[in-house]
């Protein structure tokens, strides 16, 4: 993709995975505007850096989006990419009786709800533009389900599935729709996953992710190497093994 000179707003850029694409970019050239609900985590991100901003919002509230996507689009009218990377990842028990379906409705209106409510209201904005980008981020888990987290691992798998659908109808749109897939990266999305030796560290993921990104004809869908095995396992016929392996290793 055309990697200076965009306006580009990322979801959850207090933290993690966003925090330092949005640096990335920045970095390269763009107006960044970082989005989430904790302010002081993204003035943390945006601190030092001239051209970096930063939003709240609540992904997971639809008057929240609405709210937001109107301030956006009149303080930066040159808007033209959208990263949906804000999300959240809880372990359920379905053994407990009763369940607890807290986790599990806070995580579909939060991963699922959230960049579909947010592309909605941006995407008449970004169509008017030259060329824009929707960049939405699932996860490896999408292709094989952690059973731990059964509402993560469907919210991704779902927005996996819309994305490809979004993409396909806009296809002759000014539009480019990308799904970025990571596999376990060293965030503090769950606690304890910041340390774990097992995962990617987060500088060598956001390294290799934007090797993609550079190239001018960025892939549809952005997969480090170590995500390519699970994306690649239902094809491959191994599924029942990885899933067995994932799950029966899960250190969490
Ligand atoms: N790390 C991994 O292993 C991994 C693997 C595959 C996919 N991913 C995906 O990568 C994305 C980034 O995750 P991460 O690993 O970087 O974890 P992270 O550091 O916890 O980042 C998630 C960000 O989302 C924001 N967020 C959560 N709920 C929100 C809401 N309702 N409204 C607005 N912002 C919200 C959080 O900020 P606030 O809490 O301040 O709002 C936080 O900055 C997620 O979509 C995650 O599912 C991560």
């Amino acid at each position: 993709m055309k990697t200076t000179g965009n306006t580009i707003l990322v979801t959850g850029g207090g933290s993690g995975i966003g925090r330092e694409l949005a640096r990335e970019f920045h970095a390269l050239g763009n107006t960044v505007i970082v989005a989430g609900r904790t302010a002081s985590s993204l003035e943390e991100t945006i601190a030092g850096r001239d051209g970096m901003h930063a939003r709240t919002l609540d992904v997971s509230d639809a008057a929240d989006i609405s709210r937001f996507a109107k301030a956006l689009i009149a303080d930066f009218p040159a808007l033209n990419v959208l990263f949906n990377n804000a999300g959240i990842m809880v372990k359920e028990d379905w053994l407990a009786d009763p369940v607890d379906l807290s986790v599990t409705e806070a995580t579909v209106t939060t991963n699922i709800l959230g960049p579909i409510r947010l592309t909605a209201a941006l995407l008449p904005h970004l169509r008017a533009q030259p060329l824009a980008r929707v960049v939405n981020v699932t996860s490896g888990l999408a292709y094989v389900p952690l059973a731990h987290a059964p509402a993560y691992s469907a919210s991704k798998a779902a927005l996996h599935a819309w994305t490809q659908s979004l993409r396909y109808q806009l296809r002759d749109t000014n539009v480019e729709v990308i799904e970025l897939a990571p596999p376990g990266v060293r965030t503090g999305i769950t606690p304890g996953q910041e340390t774990r030796e097992s995962y990617m560290p987060l500088e060598d993921f956001v390294a290799e992710t934007m090797e993609s990104f550079r190239i001018e004809d960025t892939p549809a869908e952005v997969c480090v190497q170590r995500a390519k095995m699970l994306r690649a396992a239902e094809a491959s016929g191994n599924f029942d093994q990885i899933f067995k392996g994932l799950n029966d290793g899960y250190e969490g």
